[in-house]
């Protein structure tokens, strides 16, 4: 595991973009993990930046997300395929077909779940999984007590969590209780982890995480357990270390 502190987002989305860049430039089929919430903004701009004023193509690529709400109706703009559509694909010139997420509205969770995470070793795995981190620790939606070596699969969100997520809904009984996440064991197999952690609301996450055991009780510190983890940091998101 590598932890590498810059001043800024800005400066830590800057080198996650240029990780993204070299696998792009360097893989005829890349894939690429993609995480939703407010901490790989700054990223996925830097990316649409990289795209517009130097020509980083995505056309060869193809992408998996890491989660998405289950019940939320398919024109719901907090569904997280319409969060990766805003930010990702409506932006990028990666084609719409080649960006998958496990889908929420399935009649049986379950067989979808078993689904995606065949469609993600059918691609041939995740070469660049992009992850924040919540601040009791989950990653994904897998929240404390996942099991470590766990699959895509529905989850129940904790009371922390939805509390968290509050703020992009416009009341907490509208946010959803459950979810379809990857698992601890599915990011485990990506080939490079690249976490991303600002502010100092997840300075305490981030120590356990990183410098706790690994244990269910934070899923987020199977960073430690991650054959290539690269942990990209601020100051204040550190400042716990
Ligand atoms: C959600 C997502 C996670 C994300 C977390 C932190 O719960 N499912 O993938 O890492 O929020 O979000 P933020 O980056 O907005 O703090």
């Amino acid at each position: 595991m590598e932890v590498i502190v810059l001043p800024t987002p800005l400066e830590t989305a800057a080198l996650a973009a240029d990780i993204i860049e070299t696998l792009l430039r360097t893989k005829p089929d890349p894939v690429l993990g993609l995480a939703t919430g407010s901490t790989p903004g700054p990223l996925y701009e830097e990316l649409t930046r990289r795209h517009k004023d130097g020509g980083l193509s995505f056309t060869h690529a193809r992408a998996f997300m890491l989660d998405e709400y289950v019940g939320l109706p398919k024109d719901h703009p907090e569904r997280y395929a319409a969060v990766i559509q805003r930010e990702v694909t409506d932006r990028l010139d990666i084609p719409a077909t080649a960006v998958q997420g496990p889908d929420g509205s399935a009649e049986d969770p379950i067989a979808e779940c078993a689904r995606y995470e065949q469609a993600i070793i059918d691609a041939g795995g995740i070469d660049v999984q992009i992850a924040g981190i919540g601040s009791n620790g989950h990653i994904a939606f897998n929240e404390p007590g996942s099991a470590l070596t766990s699959l895509t699969r529905p989850k129940t969100l904790n009371a922390r969590t939805r509390q968290d997520n509050a703020r992009f809904f416009s009341s907490l009984d509208e946010v959803p209780r459950h979810v379809l996440t990857q698992g601890l064991g599915t990011i485990g197999r990506s080939r490079h982890l690249l976490m991303l952690a600002s502010g100092e609301g997840k300075a305490e996450a981030v120590a356990q995480a990183l410098e706790g055991p690994l244990a269910a009780v934070c899923p987020a510190s199977i960073v430690q357990l991650h054959r290539h983890a690269t942990v990209l940091l601020d100051e204040a998101a550190a400042s716990g270390l």
